[in-house]
């Protein structure tokens, strides 16, 4: 059977499936932009999207606010004008900003996580971008939207929910977490649920999408079996001629074995899932000097004297230097990827029953 297109609200991406945010330089606008044209919502991080830019060692924030402009018209360009949006960090330093500035640019959707996205709504006001959290358990989806509701009488235009498999930081703790593999589609029924009587409240359908460890078609029949209008895939797009990582990166990919994909500590406060390498294995006993604040996380949520590492550091390293002596985030699959693809290959793949 052909998979339905994704309906959010006007918005229409012909095939429901949404290119996960990954920062740091991961998902820019070749990426992004393959993914659109594709049929599916390409996803820019935000997260030092401006590394590249001349004016990131003096002013990282002004550099950030200049690539956000860039890349997306870049994306937008390869997507013959497609679907293109943002994964902002809730915990991330200005995030006021950061989500105003993706509105102006033209955002089509902005993905906000990694922290309770609570201002979203008051800062798309309006304009046309829509809007979605990442939720982890039907609790947490609750709060929120309870929350927007009662602050804003608003509600999410969709919302995706990240599992324990995804890559990157989790909402989950270490260790739980496989209790939570174990339970994650009980959890999503409930998820389901609670988004249906938000639904009912506003009149209006909020599509939901699921995240984390996503891997191939069945997967994909089996989330839209639960309730799902659609899924978030990030690991799956890394190793393709179109990712933005450098090539280093997507060896790191191509080499995990599946005893490799770790949980490390991120001075986030949260576990995050990355390939074991010299990096992984020297913050378990070591506290990694910090050689320049950028200040990427808001003060409550780093820590700049306890921190074991900093986590804008590492990451940027993963991109600009060798990707063993930094942290390389991927999903729990991305130990089945053993050769470099395309983004057309993957949709003609996905979209075949
Ligand atoms: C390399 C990498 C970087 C990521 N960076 C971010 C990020 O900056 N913000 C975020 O909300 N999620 C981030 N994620 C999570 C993805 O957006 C996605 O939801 C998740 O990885 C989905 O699971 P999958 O990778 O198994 O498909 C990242 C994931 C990876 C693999």
């Amino acid at each position: 059977m052909s998979l339905k297109p994704l309906v959010i609200d006007n918005l229409v991406a012909k095939v429901p499936i949404i290119q996960g945010g990954m920062g740091i330089g991961i998902s820019l606008a070749n990426l992004a932009g393959a993914v659109s044209r594709e049929g599916g919502i390409g996803i820019l991080s935000t997260a030092q999207i401006g590394y590249q830019e001349e004016l990131f060692e003096k002013s990282p924030l002004r550099a950030n606010m200049l690539a956000i402009e860039k890349q997306f018209k870049k994306a937008k360009e390869i997507a013959n004008n497609g679907l293109i949006g943002f994964n902002i960090m809730a915990a991330t330093f200005h995030y006021d900003r950061y989500v105003k500035r993706c509105v102006e640019v033209g955002a089509d959707v902005i993905i906000s996580g990694a922290g309770l996205p609570i201002t979203l709504p008051e800062l798309v006001e309006g304009s046309q971008t829509k809007i979605a959290p990442i939720v982890s358990s039907s609790k947490g989806a609750k709060v929120l939207l309870n929350t927007w509701k009662k602050r804003y009488n608003k509600t999410a235009d969709f919302v995706v929910i990240e599992g324990p498999e995804a890559g990157g930081h989790l909402g989950f703790k270490a260790e739980t977490l496989s209790k939570n593999i174990e339970q994650m589609d009980d959890e999503i029924v409930k998820i389901v649920e609670t988004i249906r009587s938000f639904e009912e409240d506003f009149g209006k359908d909020i599509p939901i999408i699921f995240a984390g460890g996503v891997f191939d078609r069945s997967d994909i029949d089996h989330y839209l079996a639960l309730g799902c209008s659609g899924v978030q895939m990030a690991t799956r797009f890394v190793v393709t001629e179109e990712c933005d990582a450098p090539e280093a990166f997507k060896t790191a990919y191509i080499n995990a074995e599946q005893e490799d994909i770790t949980i490390i500590k991120s001075p986030v406060g949260m576990p995050g899932r990355a390939i074991k390498n010299r990096f992984s294995e020297r913050i378990k006993h070591e506290q990694v000097p910090i050689e320049k604040c950028r200040s990427c996380l808001s003060y409550k949520h780093c820590d700049r004297e306890t921190i074991p590492y900093c986590i804008t550091e590492t990451l940027l390293n993963a991109v600009t230097k060798d990707p063993n002596d930094a942290l390389i985030f991927a999903g729990s699959n991305a130990y089945r990827i053993k050769e470099k693809t395309t983004v057309k290959a993957i949709f003609a793949e996905l979209t075949t029953a």
